[in-house]
């Protein structure tokens, strides 16, 4: 259903809450009929990126490897999420440019409060120093400088987030704006509504409308039912061409 392509890139500390909200993110699509393509850190470091660990090289590479993925995905007219740590901002800019169609998601959450979520068990780990070069503990994360979007996962709902989301996918042209109760008319027939509703002294088109469709509705009146004699003569007519007994 989707006729521009885009990628949201989800960026920020382990356990800031990317992959919850582009999980959010991509249900909400769905139910508007978009398809969603998601990536993830978790399944993309199993498969496309399998053996590149977590030097400065090969988290660049990885992000690399994401984003040429992405923009294939992005130039045949999908919408992918990207969920990924993607500390570094050169590599960002790097993927942006070569995307194009590209909505930068700032998952903003101070530290302490990912620690203290530590949905992996890593952040204990790594302050333990059993993991090395671990985001915000002992390697460094770039915030980016100018997101299309930035949440604050510890003061808002997943459902906030998420919908901040969705209305800058709106506000940038990349889905259709949803207004449930909303249909466009033909500038002819609003120009003809327009008058009648003066002729007819209503407030608004709107009321005019109203109207109409009440009034339609008042004059439909369903199937008509037989009398039982004139179900019999049916019947008598059905028997003498034999289609019943
Ligand atoms: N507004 C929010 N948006 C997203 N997650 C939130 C929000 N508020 C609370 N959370 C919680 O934060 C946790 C974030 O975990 P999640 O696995 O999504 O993080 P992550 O950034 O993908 O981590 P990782 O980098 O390790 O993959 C979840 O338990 C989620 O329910
Ligand atoms: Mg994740």
């Amino acid at each position: 259903m989707s006729w521009k392509g885009v990628t949201i890139w989800f960026t920020g500390l382990p356990c800031s809450g990317k992959t919850s909200l582009a999980s959010a993110v991509r249900d909400k699509l769905n139910k508007r009929g978009y398809y969603v393509e998601a990536l993830d850190g978790d399944v993309t470091r199993k498969y496309l990126s399998k053996g590149l660990g977590f030097s400065k090289e090969d988290r660049d590479e990885n992000i690399r490897r994401v984003g040429f993925v992405c923009s294939l995905l992005t130039k045949a007219g999908s919408i992918s999420t990207a969920a990924f740590v993607s500390p570094y901002r050169a590599i960002r800019k790097e993927i942006r440019n070569q995307i194009g169609n590209f909505v930068e998601v700032y998952v903003r959450c101070p530290v302490e409060v990912c620690i203290k979520r530590d949905v992996k068990g890593m952040y204990k780990k790594a302050i333990a120093g059993e993991i090395k070069n671990f985001t915000g503990i002992s390697d460094p994360y770039e915030e980016p400088e100018d997101p299309e979007v930035i949440v604050d996962t510890d003061k808002e709902s997943i459902e906030e987030s998420a919908t901040k989301v969705i209305e800058k996918l709106e506000e940038m042209g990349y889905i259709e704006e949803s207004k449930p109760y909303f249909f466009k008319l033909p500038l002819y027939l609003l120009k003809e509504l327009q008058e009648i509703a003066d002729k007819e002294g209503y407030e608004s088109i709107d009321d005019l409308l109203l109207k109409m469709i009440v009034k339609s509705m008042n004059s439909f009146q369903g199937p008509k039912t037989l009398s039982k004699d004139e179900k019999e003569k049916i019947k008598e007519r059905l028997r003498k061409l034999g289609y019943i007994e």
